[in-house]
C-alpha cells in the first residue's frame, strides 16, 4: 500500500513566534503514526525548523535551482540542503509557475537536479480555471508530468502533488470526485507511459483549499494518498488533515 502523505506548504508565511505556534501543535498532535508528514519551510528557516520540529514530521524547502552551485545570486541548490540536513523539497508550485514564470522544461531540470542529488521531491501539477473550462484538464496535467518524466530516471523518491490552480487560496476545493478522477487518469497515463508498478506504488496527493472539514471524504478517494495543505498548515486544524484517515 501507498503509505498516506501530508504536507504543510507554509509558503512565504511564519515568525519565528508563528513557528512555535506551529511546532506546539505539531508536538501535541498526535498525529496518526501510519501518516508521513512533511513541513514545506520558508528558505531562511530551514534549519531552525529542522532544530526543534518533533521527530515524526520532515522538513522541505520550497523550492531549489537545477545545479549544484556557481554564479546564481539567491538561489539554493539541493547539495545546500543536503548539507543542511534537509530532505524534501517542493518543486513546480503553481505559484512558481505563474508567479515567477517557471516552466515546464526548468521544473523538469529542477526535480532530475534533486533527485540525483539525493532529495525527495514533492512536484507539483495542476491546471488553470480557464484551462479546465476549456476541457483540457487531462492534456495539461499530463503535459506537466511528461515534462518530469522525461528528465528523471526513477519515480521512487518522488510524490505527486494534483493542485488544480482553480483551488489554491480559494476555498473552492476540488470535490472528491474531481480530484478522484484526476488521480485515477493520472494513474492511467503513469501505467500507459512509464510503467504499471510506478502507476500502482506513486503517491498522488491533493492540494487546493483542504480543510479539516472536507479532508476525510477527500482521503476516502481509492487513489488520493494524502494532501498538500497551504492555508491550514498554519493552525491546529493541520493535525486533522494529518489524521483525516484515523
Ligand atoms: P491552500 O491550501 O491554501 O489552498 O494552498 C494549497 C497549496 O498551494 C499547497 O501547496
Amino acid at each position: 500500500g501507498r503509505k498516506f502523505f501530508v504536507g504543510g506548504n507554509w509558503k512565504m508565511n511564519g515568525t519565528k513566534n508563528e513557528i512555535g505556534d506551529i511546532i506546539a501543535f505539531l508536538k501535541t498532535g498526535p498525529l496518526d503514526p501510519n501518516a508521513e508528514v512533511v513541513v514545506g519551510v520558508p528558505a531562511i528557516y530551514l534549519t531552525y525548523v529542522t532544530s526543534i520540529v518533533p521527530g515524526n514530521v520532515s522538513v522541505s524547502a520550497q523550492n531549489t535551482y537545477k545545479v549544484a552551485k556557481g554564479a546564481f545570486t539567491g538561489e539554493i541548490s539541493p547539495a545546500m540542503l543536503l548539507d543542511n540536513g534537509i530532505p524534501w523539497v517542493i518543486l513546480g508550485h503553481s505559484e512558481r509557475r505563474n508567479v515567477f514564470g517557471e516552466t515546464d522544461e526548468l521544473i523538469a531540470e529542477k526535480v532530475a537536479h534533486a533527485l540525483e542529488t539525493g532529495l525527495k521531491v514533492i512536484a507539483c501539477i495542476g491546471e488553470k480555471l480557464e484551462e479546465r473550462e476549456a476541457g483540457k484538464t487531462e492534456e495539461v496535467v499530463y503535459r506537466q508530468t511528461k515534462a518530469i518524466a522525461d528528465k528523471i530516471k526513477s519515480w521512487d523518491n518522488v510524490v505527486l502533488a494534483y493542485e488544480p490552480v482553480w483551488a489554491i487560496g480559494t476555498g473552492k476545493t476540488a470535490t472528491p470526485q474531481q480530484a478522484q478522477e484526476v488521480h485515477e487518469k493520472l494513474r492511467e497515463w503513469l501505467s500507459k507511459n512509464i510503467n504499471s508498478n510506478v502507476a500502482q506504488t506513486l503517491r498522488i496527493i491533493y492540494g487546493g483549499s483542504v480543510t479539516a472539514a472536507n479532508a476525510k471524504d477527500l482521503a476516502k478517494e481509492k487513489d488520493i494518498d494524502g494532501f498538500l495543505v497551504g492555508g491550514a498548515s498554519l493552525k491546529p486544524d493541520f493535525v486533522q488533515i494529518v489524521n483525516a484517515r484515523c
